[in-house]
């Protein structure tokens, strides 16, 4: 029994992930389907960074339940870092589950199902690896614009709030001949964009080379016209970084800044190593360097112990930088990580509502005065593909990672386009192609 359905939940890295998942099962001949009722093996690869992320994943198990009811011998597999944070003991729905692997166990899923359809028992795997970086594996991507492509995993931050320290381990990073035959391979294939991916992706190193030796490989490659990076760390932003975007201009003109809380006491207690005013200074010296860039960020609101006053000064901050848009979430508690140790979730839902809602708003104004300063502009948009509310409009995305809707002419998915922006909301911007 050879048919896989494969779902995907969380972040870039989880979808690069499933894959490479797809190319390591593909070597074993396993065939996929879009359809779970067809499937003989349903993997969900899982995320854990928030309560509402494992709750999402109950209900689909409560779901394939029935299948599994229907269908004695389908097998079912957690993967990903609710797999590996939970290590199999799930709270319910344990009994649906054959298979749990954490993300540097997949070279061994193709045994495991194996195992399992022999013996019919449980198969667990939550071995981290120091050095698994998975560069022996071409994932399995869908033809399209951009391709993911990780750079390095795992993260040694262990900012207090996170479970992805615990959940994908170590911080190992591939050599930049790998990333760079990789990219080749890419441009071959025909993708025109590729988004650099690590939980820290510029704490990148290699044999003495940094995030930026990295950075000007990958530009350099042939047929490649847009090079993106996700996710940073405000703490490894070094000058040669900078002056190497602003000289690349294949390198896209976007960085996104997670800032997390904007007081000097959360921050601590979040161990982000940075202050306000540290922040602040990196956002100067980042638009100096590189002129024109878009921020964008992640906030939570609601860490323990954060009074109103100190809520304050996130809401500052945010009010100085206008970033072009943010990711707002309310302090989730992930047990065993640091800050579940020592500090009780002690601001009230009401209070973390309260807070988020003000986010939002100011955030929502910044986006839309951002965006509207774009009106007028002519800029190149990369075309991905039809517009989901309207098939007869076409979306694509700005270098500074805007999407911009563009009424439909005879381009396709990734052709360059010159495009004049002629309106703007706080999410997207509209516009119409112009002869070069
Ligand atoms: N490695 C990346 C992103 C990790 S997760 C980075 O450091 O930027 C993405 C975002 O989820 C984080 O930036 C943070 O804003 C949010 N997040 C992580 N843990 C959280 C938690 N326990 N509760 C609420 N939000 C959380
Ligand atoms: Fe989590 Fe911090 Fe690592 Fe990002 S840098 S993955 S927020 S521990
Ligand atoms: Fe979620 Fe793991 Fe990514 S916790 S956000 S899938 S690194």
């Amino acid at each position: 029994m050879k048919k896989v359905y494969i779902e995907t939940y969380g972040c870039q890295m989880n979808e690069y992930d499933s894959e490479l998942v797809k190319s390591i099962l593909r070597s074993e001949n396993y065939e996929f389907t879009h359809s779970e009722s067809e499937a003989d093996i349903i993997f969900l690869n899982t995320c854990a960074i928030r309560e509402n992320a494992h709750s999402k994943i109950y209900g689909r198990l409560g779901e394939i339940k029935h299948l599994k009811q229907k269908k004695k011998k389908l097998v079912v597999g957690l993967l990903g870092c609710m797999s590996q944070n939970l290590r199999g003991n799930l709270d319910r729905s344990e009994n649906i589950v054959d298979i749990f692997a954490g993300p540097d166990s997949y070279k061994r899923l193709p045994g495991m199902i194996q195992a399992v359809q022999a013996s019919g028992k449980k198969e667990y795997d939550f071995s981290l690896s120091e050095f698994e970086d998975y560069s022996d594996v071409y994932p399995q991507r869908v033809p399209g614009v951009n391709a993911w492509l990780a750079v390095m995993r795992g993260c040694d931050n262990f900012c207090t709030f996170c479970v992805v320290p615990y959940t994908r381990g170590r911080e190992r990073s591939r050599t930049i001949e790998s990333v760079v035959t990789e990219t080749e391979r890419l441009a071959a294939d025909g993708f025109k964009q590729v988004t650099l991916l690590g939980q820290n992706v510029n704490s990148y190193r290699s044999a003495g080379a940094d995030f930026a030796d990295l950075m000007v490989a990958v530009a350099s490659v042939d047929g490649i016209e847009r090079v993106r990076f996700t996710s940073p760390h405000p703490k490894d932003f070094p000058e040669k970084f900078l002056h190497v975007m602003a000289e690349h201009p294949n390198i896209c003109n976007h960085i996104h800044l997670p800032l997390q809380a904007g007081n000097n006491r959360v921050l601590d207690l979040m161990a982000r190593t940075y202050t306000k005013e540290s922040f602040l200074d990196l956002v100067d010296n980042v638009r100096t360097t590189v002129p024109g860039v878009a921020l964008t960020t992640d906030v939570i609101v609601g860490f323990p112990t954060e009074t109103d006053e100190e809520f304050e000064d996130t809401m500052e901050v945010l009010e100085q930088v206008e970033f072009d848009s943010a990711y707002i979430f309310k302090y989730s508690e992930r047990k065993n990580t640091i800050a579940y140790k020592k500090h009780p979730d002690d601001v009230t839902p009401a209070k973390k509502t309260e807070r988020i809602v003000r986010v939002f708003a100011l955030q929502k104004q910044k986006s839309l005065k951002r965006n509207r300063e774009d009106i007028g502009k002519r800029l190149q948009v990369l075309i991905e593909g039809p517009s989901k509310k309207n098939p007869d409009e076409w979306m694509g995305r700005t270098d500074s990672n805007k999407i911009v809707v563009l009424a439909k002419r005879d381009f396709d998915k990734g052709d360059m386009v010159l495009a004049e922006i002629t309106g703007a909301t706080a999410n997207t911007l509209f516009g119409h192609e112009i002869e070069n």
